[in-house]
């Protein structure tokens, strides 16, 4: 039996309910959130323990380290809730490769969750106790945290790696012969990759940090220096941070298997043209007003980041007779309706009045009054909840009759 044969015999036998391509995609788009909030909470970690030691120099310094505290403790929830749509996706047309990687380091992916949570909590204790008057170990839950955020993006990194390398399995499953099911062990890690993805929070955070002196500038209550202070910050973060991240960028490609062509591939090129373009767009146009502009270009280069990652799976996997392309398709309408309206209706809704109201609310000095437009989202938001909970219990329910009470 070929691999190619063993993979496509380890796929749900369901087969996929849409277009393969569609869920390539879908899990293409939404890893770019997972990895911009994993990215953003890493470089305000780091700029947080950065401006605790530093608070003795300036009070710019103290005000940066609570205020990125802040932005990392949202940003390891959002890392967490925006990471399991393209869980999702991977499970529906990687399955074979997930699993098989998720068993053979199955302490590993379980470990992962366990020291997330200690990593989250160590944060809520900095976060708790980060001010002007707090002792300087305190600074060590922040550090520990951080280290633990960042073995947990390595943990992420060996499950998707090993899951490339099929043809090694088996060596790790039994070495030497020997079956070994305690799941103890990272099996593979290419460093160049992971140090390149994980090097790219500098520019991240700096980015962030212009877009944020630009949020703030209409509050009469801070201090227009401190703003100045975050963007020239900002600024310098991203532009000494990129060389840095085009020299792993160049390591990873150079480190790419040889007889896949990939080397050659324009994208990667194109990800790291993009990189060099930004670091110098930051350096000579990144004058007040021109943050968002800025930062939504840092998203735009982690769509081609995820665009080349999945180029580099489809060009491995291929060679072995795996394609997503041949995974069987039986479409399920209801689901895909459903999932679609979801989408739109909750996604677009619910998740554009939060955005709506969390961005005006954080503009405004003391209480924020919503106005008409913003009231209106919200009862709309209400409304489409209450028919997704309807529409949700009714088709479930109506199944349910179908398969237990109708012949
Ligand atoms: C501190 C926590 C985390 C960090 C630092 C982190 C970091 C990363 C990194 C660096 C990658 C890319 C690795 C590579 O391509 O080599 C990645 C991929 C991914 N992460 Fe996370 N992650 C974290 C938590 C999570 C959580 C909680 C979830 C799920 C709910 C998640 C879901 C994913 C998925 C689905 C992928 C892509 C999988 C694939 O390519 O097949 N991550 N993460």
């Amino acid at each position: 039996m070929t691999l190619g044969a063993i993979l496509n015999a380890m796929r749900d036998p369901a087969g996929v309910p849409g277009a393969p391509g569609l869920f390539e995609a879908l899990f293409v788009g939404t890893w770019v959130f997972h990895i911009a909030f994993v990215l953003l909470t890493l470089g305000a970690c780091a700029l947080a323990v950065a401006g605790f030691l530093l608070r003795e120099r300036s009070a710019h310094w103290m005000r940066l380290s609570t205020s990125m505290t802040g932005v990392a403790k949202i940003g390891v929830s959002l890392l967490i809730v925006l990471g399991v749509a393209p869980l999702l996706f991977t499970q529906v047309i990687y399955d074979p490769q997930w699993y098989a990687s998720n068993v053979l380091s199955a302490s590993w992916a379980l470990g992962f969750i366990a020291t997330l949570i200690v990593g989250y909590c160590l944060w809520f204790a900095f976060y708790s106790k980060n001010e002007e008057a707090a002792k300087r170990p305190v600074v060590l839950y922040a550090v520990a945290a951080l280290a633990i955020f960042l073995f947990d993006g390595l943990i992420m990194h060996a499950l998707i790696y090993q899951s490339l390398l099929p043809e090694r399995w088996m060596d790790w499953y039994a070495p030497g012969g020997v079956v070994d099911t305690s799941g103890a062990r990272l099996h593979a890690i290419q460093w160049s990759r992971y140090l390149f993805i994980i090097s790219l929070s500098a520019p991240a955070v700096g980015l962030f940090l212009l877009a944020y002196a630009d949020y703030f500038a209409t509050r009469s209550d801070i201090d227009p220096a401190y703003l100045t202070f975050a963007r020239t910050l900002g600024r310098k973060v991203c532009v000494f941070g990129s060389p840095v991240s085009l020299m792993l960028l160049l390591w990873w490609m150079s480190d790419l298997p040889s007889d896949s062509r990939l080397v050659a591939h324009p994208l990667g090129w194109l990800l790291a043209i993009s990189l060099a373009a930004l670091a110098w767009l930051v350096a000579t146009k990144s004058a007040p007003g021109r943050g968002y502009a800025l930062l939504a270009s840092g998203v735009a280069l982690l769509l081609l980041l995820s665009a080349w990652r999945e180029v580099i799976r489809v060009a491995v996997l291929a060679p072995l007779g795996y394609s997503i392309d041949d995974y069987k398709v039986n479409v399920d309408w209801p689901s895909a309706i459903l999932f679609a309206t979801t989408l739109v209706g909750v996604g677009g809704l619910v998740g554009g009045f939060y955005l709506t109201v969390c961005y005006q609310a954080g503009r405004v000095r003391g209480l924020y009054t919503a106005g008409v437009g913003v009231a209106r989202l919200s009862s709309a938001a209400v409304a489409i909840l209450i028919v997704w909970i309807a529409t949700f219990f009714t088709y479930g329910a109506a199944i349910w009759v179908k398969n237990v009470f109708l012949p």
